[in-house]
C-alpha cells in the first residue's frame, strides 16, 4: 500500500503502450525520455520481446535507441507482460499492436486483420476498473475507432473509454530523430466535450517536446484515413519514379537527373524521388491494399484500381531487375554465384519485413543460382525469412568475403557501407567477367567500370567492358 501511495504522487500521469514493437517500445521510449514527470509501461504478450527490452540487446536495431531506453529504463519506463494489471494501473492507453494484411477468408490479401487489436480492446474492457483515454497508434482502417468505441461502451456504467486516433508517421532507421523533431503529431478526436477533454490530454503530453503548431487537431476519421493516404503517397512517388527509370532505360536518359530535375520545383519536391528495386517495410504494401480494400468497399472501383497500381508498379519493378540480370547473364544464372549487398529493406534497420531482397533471392534460387547474402544487421532476420528455402544458399557477414568467387554482386541495400568499399580488391576475387547490378543507386558507376565491372544500375544507361 505504501508503494502506491509514494508511486501515485511520484508520477503526474501512467501512461501504457500495448504492443512493444518497432512503434511502441521507441514511442514509449521517448515520452519516457522526454517527460520523466509520466510513468510510461510498455507491455506485450511476448515475453521475448519484453525480456530483450530488459537486456542489454534490445529487440530491434533503431540508432540511438540504446542511449534514450538506458537513460529512462527503471527510472519511469518499465516493461511488462502482465497486460491485466498494465491496464488496470494506467489511465491513457496507447494501442500499437500489428495490423498485418488479412491472409485468410474475406479480404484475404488486401484487409487489415483486426483481431490483434480487437482482443486488445476486449482486454481493455475486461480489466479496467476506472475511466480510460484508449489512443489508437497503430495503423488502423478508417472507421476503426467506431468498432473500438462500441466494443468498449455501454458494458459498464461507472467507466468512459474516450477513443482517439494518433497515428505514427516515423520511418525505421530515423525513429528517433523522427520522434524527436516530429513534421506533425496528428490526434483525432470526437467532436464531443468528452472528446476534447481526453484529446487536449494528449495535447499536453506531446506539447512536453513539440512546438504547438506542429500538433494538429482532426476529427477522428480524418486522422485514421490521413494515416493511410500518407503512406500511399510516400509509396506513390517512390512508383512514379520506378515506373520513369523503366522509361529511362529504353532511351538513354538517366533518372538521377531526371529526379533531379523534377524535385528541384518546389511544388513537387525532392525527397522519395529516388529509383530503385522497390519500396519494402511492412507499412507501404499493407496500407495501400488495406486503402484499395476500403475503396472498393465503398463501390469506388476507379480509386480502388488508381492506388492498385502503386503496387503493381513495385513487382514489376522487381520482376524487371531479375529479367535484367538474366538477360545480362547470357540467359542463364544457374549454377552462378550472385552476392546480395544488403537484405534489410532499408539501411539502419535489420527488418526485413517485406524487403524486395526476400523477393530477389527467392527468384535467384528459382533460376538456381547459388546465393550469398550479406548485411551488417539483416542477417538473424534473413536466415528466419528463407528458412526452409531450397537450393545454394549462404551467409556471411564479411562483404569482401560474401563477394570472393562471385559472378555478380546485386545491392538491395543503400548502406552506406557498400558505397565506400575497396570494389578494386572486390573485383580481383570475382568470376570474370564481374557484373554489379546496382538497385539502390549508391556506387561509383565510373570507378567500378573503370575497375573492370559491367555496370547495371536503375533507369541508367549500362558501363559495360562489350558491344
Ligand atoms: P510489431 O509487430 O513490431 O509490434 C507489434 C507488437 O504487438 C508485437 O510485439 C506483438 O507481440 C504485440 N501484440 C500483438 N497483439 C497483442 C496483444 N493482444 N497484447 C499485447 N501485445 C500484442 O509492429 P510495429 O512495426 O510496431 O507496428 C505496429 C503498428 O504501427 C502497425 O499498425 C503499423 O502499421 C504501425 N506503424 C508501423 C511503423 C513502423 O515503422 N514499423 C510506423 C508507423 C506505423
Ligand atoms: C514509412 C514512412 O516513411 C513513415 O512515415 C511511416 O510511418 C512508415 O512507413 C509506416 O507507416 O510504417 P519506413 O517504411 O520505415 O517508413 O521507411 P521509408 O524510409 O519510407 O522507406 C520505405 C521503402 O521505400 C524502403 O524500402 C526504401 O528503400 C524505399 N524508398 C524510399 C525508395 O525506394 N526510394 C525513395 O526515394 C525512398
Amino acid at each position: 500500500m505504501k508503494g502506491k501511495i509514494e508511486f501515485q504522487i511520484m508520477f503526474e500521469k501512467r501512461i501504457l503502450c500495448i504492443g512493444a514493437g518497432y512503434v511502441g517500445g521507441p514511442t514509449m521510449a521517448m515520452i519516457a525520455y522526454k517527460c520523466p514527470q509520466y510513468r510510461v509501461t510498455c507491455a506485450d504478450i511476448n515475453p521475448e520481446r519484453i525480456a530483450a527490452w530488459e537486456s542489454g540487446e534490445l529487440p530491434i536495431y533503431e540508432p540511438g535507441l540504446e542511449e534514450i531506453v538506458g537513460a529512462t529504463r527503471g527510472r519511469n519506463l518499465f516493461f511488462s507482460t502482465d497486460i491485466p494489471s498494465c491496464i488496470r494501473d494506467n489511465d491513457i492507453i496507447f494501442v500499437s499492436v500489428n495490423t498485418p494484411t488479412k491472409n485468410f477468408g474475406i479480404g484475404r490479401g488486401e484487409a487489415a486483420d483486426l483481431q490483434y487489436w480487437e482482443k486488445t480492446a476486449r482486454q481493455i474492457l475486461q480489466y479496467a476498473v476506472s475511466s480510460k483515454i484508449i489512443i489508437e497508434k497503430s495503423t488502423f482502417p478508417i472507421k476503426t475507432a467506431l468498432a473500438m468505441e462500441r466494443i468498449l461502451t455501454g458494458q459498464t456504467e461507472d467507466i468512459h473509454f474516450e477513443v482517439l486516433s494518433n497515428p505514427e508517421f516515423l520511418s525505421e532507421g530515423t525513429a528517433i530523430n523522427d520522434l524527436a523533431n516530429p513534421d506533425r503529431v496528428l490526434i483525432g478526436s470526437r467532436e464531443t466535450e468528452a472528446g476534447f477533454r481526453a484529446r487536449d490530454v494528449l495535447v499536453d503530453i506531446y506539447a512536453n517536446w513539440v512546438p504547438k503548431e506542429k500538433i494538429l487537431t482532426t476529427n477522428i476519421w480524418s486522422s485514421e484515413l490521413s494515416k493511410l493516404v500518407s503512406n500511399a503517397f510516400l509509396a506513390q512517388r517512390i512508383s512514379s519514379i520506378n515506373a520513369i527509370s523503366a522509361f529511362c532505360e529504353k532511351t538513354d536518359a538517366d533518372v538521377a537527373e531526371v529526379a533531379r530535375a523534377v524535385g528541384m520545383d518546389n511544388r513537387i519536391g525532392s525527397r522519395f524521388l529516388n529509383a530503385g528495386i522497390g519500396f519494402g517495410g511492412s507499412c507501404f504494401k499493407k496500407d495501400i491494399l488495406n486503402l484499395v480494400y476500403l475503396c472498393r468497399h465503398y463501390g469506388l472501383e476507379e480509386v480502388a484500381s488508381y492506388w492498385e497500381s502503386v503496387v503493381k508498379m513495385n513487382e514489376y519493378q522487381k520482376e524487371r531487375f531479375i529479367r535484367n540480370m538474366l538477360n545480362t547473364m547470357f540467359n542463364t544464372l544457374s549454377g552462378k554465384r550472385i552476392c546480395l549487398f544488403g537484405f534489410a529493406f532499408k539501411p539502419n534497420t535489420g527488418d526485413t519485413r517485406e524487403t524486395p531482397a526476400l523477393d530477389i533471392a527467392r527468384k535467384l534460387l528459382a533460376e538456381r543460382a547459388e546465393v550469398v547474402i550479406t548485411d551488417p544487421k539483416a542477417l538473424p532476420n534473413a536466415r528466419l525469412d528463407l528458412a526452409g528455402a531450397e537450393g545454394n544458399l549462404f551467409y556471411e557477414e564479411n562483404p569482401y568475403k560474401a563477394a570472393e568467387g562471385s559472378h555478380a554482386i546485386a545491392v538491395m541495400t543503400e548502406w552506406d557501407l557498400y558505397r565506400n568499399l575497396d570494389y578494386e580488391k572486390i573485383f580481383r576475387g570475382m568470376v570474370k567477367p564481374a557484373f554489379i547490378f546496382d538497385g539502390r543507386n549508391i556506387i561509383d558507376r565510373p570507378k567500378c567500370h573503370e575497375i573492370g565491372f559491367n555496370v547495371f544500375s536503375i533507369g541508367k544507361p549500362p558501363l559495360t567492358h562489350y558491344e
